[in-house]
């Protein structure tokens, strides 16, 4: 049996789809209404929790695997899992975002920046050369330009939505986000036959949607 972390919310969503079109009942994962762990048939057990324990359990070896977004991954490094599988799900981009007033400020001013992503925040700073002070909120980041405890934010863009419900604006993205299975590499080794069955498994699926999505429409 493999031990998966999940996490909940929109990740979860997208990973019932792929669970069923790779053809497992995923009915005691709909149905599980506020158990926290759910035996997936004989195959796995799936814990259900917030992205960044996703991570946590992973390193720990508490779970074998997980499923998490590359910007919890990019700002959680460790040498205690790797990323085995781009599910190529959950696309988004970070940003650097703000009012359009952000563009006035000099390269040499001491921008404040909200984020929930510090370590990928100073990063992206520390390239272009560029002062900051790092102004750290778990969420609704867009309310730092709002309430004014930040010039701009670092954060998670997917549709624009709430940008654009806030007036702020993209003003540089800072890369690309998509869903990953990553591993630990303990586990890995230990359980490499069950594993590598379900990456395999993952391929195919990942596979057959690409030539669903290129086929050609009959008229
Ligand atoms: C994420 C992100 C943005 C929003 C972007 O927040 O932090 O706030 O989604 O999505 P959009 O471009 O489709 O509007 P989430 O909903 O995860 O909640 P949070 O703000 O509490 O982190």
């Amino acid at each position: 049996m493999i031990k998966i972390a999940m996490t909940k919310g929109r990740i979860e969503k997208n990973m019932e789809k792929m669970l069923l079109g790779m053809g497992y009942d995923i009915s005691p994962i709909v149905n599980k209404d506020r158990k926290l762990l759910v035996d997936l048939g004989e195959d796995f057990q799936i814990v259900f929790v917030k992205s960044v324990d996703v991570v946590n359990l992973v390193n720990s070896g508490a779970v074998d695997i997980g499923i998490v977004g590359s910007d919890t991954i990019f700002e959680n490094p460790s040498e205690k899992y790797s990323q085995l599988v781009d599910l190529e799900s959950g696309k988004c981009y970070f940003a650097l975002c703000g009012f359009p007033s952000y563009m006035d400020l000099p390269k040499s001013a001491v921008k404040r920046i909200a984020t929930k992503y510090p370590n990928i925040t100073k990063k992206f700073f520390e390239k272009k050369q560029e002062e900051i002070e790092i102004v750290k909120l778990q969420g609704s980041v867009e309310l730092g330009p709002i309430i004014g405890i930040s010039d701009a934010i670092v954060d998670i863009v997917e549709t624009g939505e709430t940008l654009r419900a806030n007036g702020l604006m993209v003003i540089e993205p800072v890369g690309a986000v998509s869903t990953r299975l990553i591993g630990n590499n303990d586990r890995i080794r230990e359980k490499e036959e069950e594993i590598g069955k379900f990456i395999e498994q993952i391929q195919e699926y990942k596979q057959q949607i690409k030539v669903k999505c290129e086929a050609p429409q009959n008229r």
